[in-house]
Order: structure tokens, then sequence, then C-alpha cells
């Protein structure tokens, strides 16, 4: 009998009755269903496959609990997030398009396209010119600025308690850094987290992506980052993409598509899935060949923005390291929530200079790791976010009463390497603390700059609390790859 068989008579009604429900309490589970999932699909899924071009999705949890442990309350967040889902930059369309331009001129007499690219006869390309260019993406399951309300409305509920709706005169501020979707981002954001009083309450700092800022930047730069290191030399070229290159033109007659198109193709695929939430490209390419794509965005990241640039660590310190001001002076003396936005790249370095996600080897060039420790689609994915939550415990057998600190990376509890004493697998705040000042390099004479550079973070002190950008008014029409002012004028 086939398995198909078999579970629709067991399905059938007559079966089904002598499971007849329970009705005096909770026992009965429906027949066949199981109460704990066995398919765990995450690595069959695509999304796990794009690197940080694609649309968000949770890190792969180790399984701690998202709420904060038993006797603890979260009394203080910091968080750093990336921008949502968005359309490519014009830079990267036009590779998109060169690619495309040699299949479509295999098309000369109308005749129709078959085999894998037989989706051609109906597909149309989907990077208008000109205003959509390198913005927040907006329809669609993965539209970015859905994601930025979404991901705003969700910590609103779970943070709600750090901030008062009744007080008077309250100013939160909220810091972007200076570019266009890096804004629309916090901006959806704050509309999801604070509801109406988004208008009244947050105080929007824009904080230009100027290296002359130094330190006190959102975006830290390395001016003396000279190291000729393995970053310059890598090719995004990997052994499947032959693969790949051969099936297609050997199905497609007059094609000859090379390794790059390929690449180009597949990073297409990731921004279709941010535009329209579909691609047909998706199953032009096999899954060994999405693991060999992802795995490029892996060496990318880990060799130019992570672990494996020694200078990154230095520019991820400034942050680390202002966060443990904060976590030390705690909730009362400077405020509960510190709600920042920027790149992906400039959020790995500091995930380097924390130690989470950093393997003990350095990622192989001429092979993909199994399994990869830096898997970017589970570091930095479109609205990727490094959540530091400030906890309150209670006492427990474990551990005594006191402040304790959690990292949380795309939602998944990452516990701090070495120090796992508290409720949850938290650390202790004094531990956190000795723990990361002592493992910091430093950022000012690493990076090359002199003491005429700000040498600290301390926008989080002495914040703007104008209302006055908590909006778009500068552009009916948003200039896509645009640095802004603190005024929020193109720069
Ligand atoms: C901590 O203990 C106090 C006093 O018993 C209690 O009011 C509070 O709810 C406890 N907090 C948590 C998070 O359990
Ligand atoms: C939030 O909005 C409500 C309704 O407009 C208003 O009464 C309240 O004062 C606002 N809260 C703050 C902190 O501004
Ligand atoms: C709110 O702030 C304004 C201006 O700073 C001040 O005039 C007013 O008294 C404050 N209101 C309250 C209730 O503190
Ligand atoms: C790189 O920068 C460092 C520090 O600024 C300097 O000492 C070194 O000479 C530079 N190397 C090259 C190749 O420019
Ligand atoms: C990068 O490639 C160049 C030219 O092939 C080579 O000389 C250099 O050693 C490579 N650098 C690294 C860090 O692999
Ligand atoms: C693939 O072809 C394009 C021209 O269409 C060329 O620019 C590119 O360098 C080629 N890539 C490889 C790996 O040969
Ligand atoms: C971290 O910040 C403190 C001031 O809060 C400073 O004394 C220390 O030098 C900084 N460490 C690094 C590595 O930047
Ligand atoms: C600091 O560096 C800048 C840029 O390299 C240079 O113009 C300036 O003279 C330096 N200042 C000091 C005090 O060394
Ligand atoms: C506040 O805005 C002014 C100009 O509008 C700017 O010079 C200053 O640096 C801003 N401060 C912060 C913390 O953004």
């Amino acid at each position: 009998m086939l398995l198909a068989n078999v579970i629709a008579v067991l399905a059938s009604s007559s079966i089904a009755a002598a499971y007849t429900p329970n009705k005096q309490g909770s026992q009965y589970r429906y027949p066949f269903a199981q109460p704990y999932d066995q398919s765990f699909l995450d690595g069959y899924s695509v999304l796990k496959h794009l690197g940080g071009q694609g649309p968000y999705s949770n890190r792969r949890s180790y399984g701690i609990a998202r709420d904060p442990p038993d006797a603890c309350v979260v009394d203080q967040v910091i968080m750093l997030k990336r921008h949502g889902e968005r359309w490519p930059e014009a830079r990267t369309a036009s590779k998109f398009t060169s690619s495309l331009d040699k299949i479509y001129a295999t098309n000369t007499d109308n005749k129709k396209f078959a085999g894998a690219l037989e989706f051609l006869n109906r597909w149309t390309y989907f990077v208008p010119e000109g205003r959509y260019v390198a913005l927040e993406t907006y329809n669609g399951p993965y539209a970015g600025l859905l994601e930025a309300y979404k991901h705003g409305a969700d910590y609103g509920v779970r943070y709600g308690h750090l901030w008062d709706p009744t007080a008077a005169n309250l100013t939160i501020p909220m810091f972007t850094s200076g570019f266009e979707r890096i804004a629309m981002t916090a901006r959806q954001f704050g509309q999801g987290f604070f509801g109406w009083n988004y208008t009244d309450v947050v105080a929007l700092n824009i904080v230009p992506e100027e290296s002359y800022l130094g330190a006190n930047s959102l975006t830290p730069t390395c001016i003396s980052d000279n190291d000729t290191a393995v970053c310059d030399n890598l090719t995004n070229y990997q052994p499947q993409f032959d693969i790949a290159a051969e099936r297609i033109n050997s199905q497609t007659p007059g094609l000859k598509l090379n390794t790059s198109d390929i690449y180009n193709l597949m990073q297409m695929t990731a921004y279709e899935l941010n535009v329209r939430g579909f691609s047909d490209w998706v199953n032009v390419f096999s899954l060994d060949e999405w693991v060999a794509f992802g795995y490029t965005q892996d060496l990318s990241f880990y060799y130019c923005a992570g672990p494996g640039d020694k200078n990154m660590k230095a520019v991820g310190a400034v942050y680390a390291n202002v966060s443990l001001s904060l976590l030390n002076e705690g909730p009362d003396k400077t405020g509960k929530l510190f709600l920042n936005f920027c790149h992906d790249t400039n959020i790995t370095p500091v995930l380097a200079a924390l130690g989470v996600s950093s393997p003990a080897d350095d990622l192989p060039l001429d092979r993909i790791p199994f399994p990869n420790e830096y898997a970017v689609s589970d570091i930095m994915p479109m609205g990727g976010h490094l959540t530091i939550e400030r906890l309150a415990c209670n006492k427990t057998a474990l551990s005594d009463a006191g402040t304790y600190v959690r990292l949380l990376l795309n939602e998944a509890v990452v516990p701090f390497t070495g120090c796992q004493d508290g409720p949850g697998f938290s650390c202790a705040l004094s531990n956190y603390m000795q723990l990361v000042s002592g493992s910091l390099p430093d950022f000012i004479s690493t990076c090359g700059f002199n003491e005429s550079y700000p040498q600290y973070l301390d926008f989080w002190w002495n914040y703007n609390t104008t209302r006055a950008y908590d909006y778009d008014t500068q552009h009916p029409i948003p200039a896509g790859e645009g640095a802004l002012t603190y005024e929020g004028t193109p720069a």
C-alpha cells in the first residue's frame, strides 16, 4: 500500500471516530498530529542561502527561550538594526541586466524559451529605473517597510513596559545613521513601536555617515585599513556555478552564461524575493548551488566586515564598548530604550568584537565547511538585528539576585562565550563588563584616528530633542542611494 493511501485510510472518519475527543480535559490530541514538529526544514529554505541579500529570517536558535527567564525582567534594551528588505542598488542592478541581456539575446526569432528558463516566456524584469533604486520595498510578503513596522510592533509589545505613555513631556531618542533607506526603516519601526505616540515622544536623531565623526558614529570606519587581506582577493566563484552554467546553457541554444552570470542571476533572485515575494529563478538553481551562493556571502562578510579582518574587531569595539557604559549606568540614569539603525557591515564588526558567531578557524577558501558557524543568512539578513537585554533578576537556585545581560541575534538568544552564570544562560553584568572590556582592541589607534577626531560615541547622552526629523519632509520622492545630513537633507 502506498504511504499516501495508508494516511488516507487512517484519516478517514470511521478511524477518526475511534479517537473521539475526551471532552473532559486537555488529554485529547488529534490522532497523528505531531505536537512537536519533526521536519525542521530551515536548512532547506532558500532564505538560509541568500546571505545578507534576501528577506529576513530568524536565526536558527539553540532552543533557549526568547522571553526573559522566570526570575527576571528586562530593564534596558540596546538594539542595533539593519535596514529592511530593499531594491538593488543601481550598480548591482546593472549586473543583473547584463546577464539577462545575454539570455534574451539568444531569443532572436521570437522563439520560445524552453527547459529551466521556460518561465521567461512570461517573466518580466522587476527593477525600474530611478526612484526605487536601493530603497526599502513596500509590497509583498517580504516588503522592507512591512518588516520594519512589524518588528517595531512586536518590540512595542515585548518592551512596551520600558516607556510610560502617560508621562508628561517624554522624549525618547532614536538614532539612525544618515542614509535614506536606514532612516526609512527607523521611522517605520518607530511608528510600529510607539503607535500614535511616535510623533510626540520620539526624537529621531540622524547621525551622518562621515568619517570625520571618528568614534561618534553608528558607521565608524577604518581610515588606515590598508592591509590587502583575503577580502581583496575574493572572487564570488564557487565550482557549483560551473555546473549551473553548463546545465542552463545546454538547455538554451546559443547561450553562453559564465560563472559570473550565475552569481548575478542568483543575487537577482534574492532581490526578486525582496520585491515580489516569489521568484521563478529560485528553481532554476539546485539547493547545492544555493548553498554555494550562500557561502560566497559568508566569505565576503567574514573577511571584509567580520572576524576575518583584524581591523573590524576594532571598528566594532566602538559600539561594544559604549554599550557597556549604558548597561553599567542602568535604566534610570540615561534611559531604557536605545534603538539604533545602520548597515549590515556596521553590525557584523560589533558581533566580531563581542565574539558572537566567530568561528575558531578562518573560513576555508577551497571548500565549504559543514557545519558553518558563520552563515550570514543567520547573522545579518535584511532587517537583521543585535539586541542587548539588561535583566533585573531575583535570586534563583542557580544565581544571586542582580543584573544580568543577554545577547539576542535575530531573535535567537546567543549565550555569551565563557559566561552563562545567570538565569536563562545570561551573564552577570560584572562578568560581562570584564570579559568584553578586557578583549576589545582600541579603535582610535588601530583605525588611524588621532586626537583631533571624536574619541567616543556620545550621542546617546547628548542627543537632539527636536521632532523635526521623525518623518521624511525632505523627499516627496526619496533619493535612493542618498547619504543624509543631520537634518535629513541629501548630504
Ligand atoms: C522578584 O521578587 C519580588 C519580591 O518578591 C516580586 O515582587 C517580583 O515580582 C519578582 N520578579 C520577578 C521577575 O519574578
Ligand atoms: C500618547 O498619546 C496619548 C493620546 O494622544 C496622549 O494622551 C499621551 O499624553 C501621549 N503620551 C506621551 C508620553 O506623550
Ligand atoms: C513640558 O515642557 C515644557 C517646555 O519645556 C514646559 O513649559 C512644561 O511646563 C512642561 N510640562 C510639564 C507637565 O512638565
Ligand atoms: C598601513 O597603515 C599603517 C598604519 O597607518 C602604516 O604604518 C603602514 O605603513 C601602511 N601600509 C601600507 C602598505 O600603506
Ligand atoms: C591576493 O592575490 C594576490 C595576487 O594573486 C597575491 O599576490 C596575494 O598574496 C593575495 N593575498 C592574499 C592575502 O591572499
Ligand atoms: C563573464 O562574462 C562577462 C561578460 O559578459 C565578463 O565581464 C566576466 O568577466 C565573465 N566572467 C568570467 C568569470 O569569466
Ligand atoms: C571603553 O570606554 C571607556 C570609557 O567609558 C574607555 O576608558 C576605554 O578606553 C574604552 N575602551 C576601548 C577599547 O575603546
Ligand atoms: C590628525 O589627522 C589629520 C588627518 O590625517 C591631520 O590633518 C591632522 O594634522 C592630525 N592632527 C594631529 C593633532 O595629529
Ligand atoms: C543635533 O543637530 C545639530 C545640527 O542640527 C548637529 O550639529 C548636532 O551634532 C546634532 N546632535 C546629534 C547628537 O545628532
